[in-house]
């Protein structure tokens, strides 16, 4: 079977796509996929193209081929929804969707990054269609329903509720969100799952606050409580308002830097040390961004963000030039064992041991002599440490849910 779609783009510091590529996507009889992209002609003639990919798919005159990851190019996987995402576009579409293809073309055009998809050599006009923050009530309660599956289709409103809720779907992850605009841009709105342990929104926004405490570069958040239930906020780092709409950023995973698998079987080449030598190669400030990639690494394992998988980090380019995108996704977890704790990817000589020792060891590949390694992480244990409770306390998180996360903290086994 043979499918194939347009890739569009929007060019740095402009508002509307201009047609890129093509790419399709071959399953032979036994299901082995093949992706091939070309970069069109026209595309390649204008001054002002940029690369989709500064990995995989450099700004060339040839046929691009792979077998990962399905045969969808990472970086055209990035555009596409995850589970969120796809549970949503299922639920309304109402009928089984028939492969990457189709996720990538009934997604709406809100996703990360600067890549749209359809069927025409050239691209429709933007639809500058975006949820308002007065519907968030709405929404936060559909996405509730949708995910205990309860959604009531008698409901006159569902439909239309579902077609909000469906912009929004493009961004991955797992969590229910939406995309919301309101006068100053676009943001992510994080919503709380019936089944979270802990009120998520407040302590992600909690996260986030202490890592730029840190000295962590974040994504900009606010909480806002809305119907009763805290939402997050993420401004979205990939879109620039503009006055004739928005400018947006190219953005490619860390999977799609690490030319990596997305499955946790296959997640040899996850690792902090790896993308820090990838992402040297790309960015325009190499020795910043490798030293802010080692911050992550070592906050993470100071907050238990075993959660850390190289979708959760970025590159973005919203001009010509690549570089590590703000922080976002950081969540604790309040891990049982004292002793050994393992982060997502791999950060030193002892694989993904999330302690000092470890984080370390390979502290030249960042970039970093060992004096300055240890002293990042030092004093941001000291910090961590002395502060995190006072932090969550003055986001708004309850003192029962401070309990319940306290583990997550500079656990035991960090400073073994
Ligand atoms: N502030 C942001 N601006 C632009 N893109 C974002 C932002 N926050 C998240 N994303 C993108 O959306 C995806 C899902 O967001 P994330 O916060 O990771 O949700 P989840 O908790 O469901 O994994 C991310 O992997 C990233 O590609
Ligand atoms: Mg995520």
């Amino acid at each position: 079977m043979t499918s194939s779609c347009f890739v569009y783009i929007t060019l740095p510091g402009e508002v509307e796509n201009v047609t890129a590529g093509q790419f399709q996507l071959t399953t032979d009889q036994k299901g082995i996929a093949l992706g091939q992209f070309v970069y069109g002609k026209k595309y390649l003639s204008r001054n002002d193209a940029v690369e989709i990919d500064p990995i995989e798919l450099k700004l060339q005159e040839r046929l691009y081929g792979t077998a990962r990851l399905g045969g969808v190019f990472g970086a055209l996987r990035d555009a596409g929804p995850d589970y969120w995402g796809r549970l949503v576009i299922e639920k309304h579409s109402g009928r089984p969707i028939l492969g990457e293809i189709d996720y990538l073309l009934e997604s709406p055009d809100d996703r990360a990054g600067a890549l749209s998809f359809g069927l025409g050599t050239t691209p429709p006009a933007p639809k500058r269609k975006f949820n308002k923050t007065i519907d968030l009530d709405k929404l936060q309660r559909l996405a509730h329903d949708l995910v205990q599956d309860e959604l009531d289709s008698s409901d006159p409103d569902a439909t239309q509720i579902q077609e909000l809720l469906l912009l929004g779907t493009s961004m991955g992850g797992a969590r229910p969100k939406a995309v919301v605009e309101d006068e100053s841009g676009l943001w992510v709105a994080k919503f709380s799952r019936p089944d979270d342990r802990w009120n998520n929104p407040r302590v992600e926004f909690a996260m986030l606050e202490l890592a730029r405490q840190c000295g962590i570069s974040v994504a900009r958040s606010c909480i806002e409580n809305i119907g009763g239930k805290d939402v997050l906020f993420v401004h979205r780092f990939d879109r620039e308002k503009t006055r004739n709409g928005y400018a947006r950023a190219r953005m490619i995973s860390g999977l799609t830097l690490l030319r990596a698998e997305d499955s946790v079987q296959k997640r040899d080449r996850w690792s902090y040390v790896v993308m820090s030598e990838e992402l040297r190669r790309v960015v325009s400030q190499p020795k910043k961004d490798a030293a802010e990639l080692f911050r992550r690494m070592c906050f993470n394992a100071l907050i238990s963000n075993i959660d850390d998988h190289p979708r959760n980090h970025a590159l973005i380019a919203m001009d010509r030039e690549w570089k590590l995108s703000p922080a976002y996704d950081l969540t604790p977890s309040p891990v049982v064992s004292e002793d050994q704790r393992d982060l997502a990817m791999t950060c030193g000589a002892e694989q993904r041991f999330a302690n000092k020792r470890n984080l370390l060891s390979e502290c030249m590949r960042f970039l970093l002599s060992r004096d300055e390694a240890t002293q990042i992480i030092s004093s941001m244990e000291e910090k961590v440490e002395s502060t995190w409770y006072d932090v969550v306390r003055a986001c708004g998180v309850s003192v029962k849910d401070a309990e319940t996360i306290t583990r997550a903290f500079v656990y035991p086994g960090f400073k073994r």
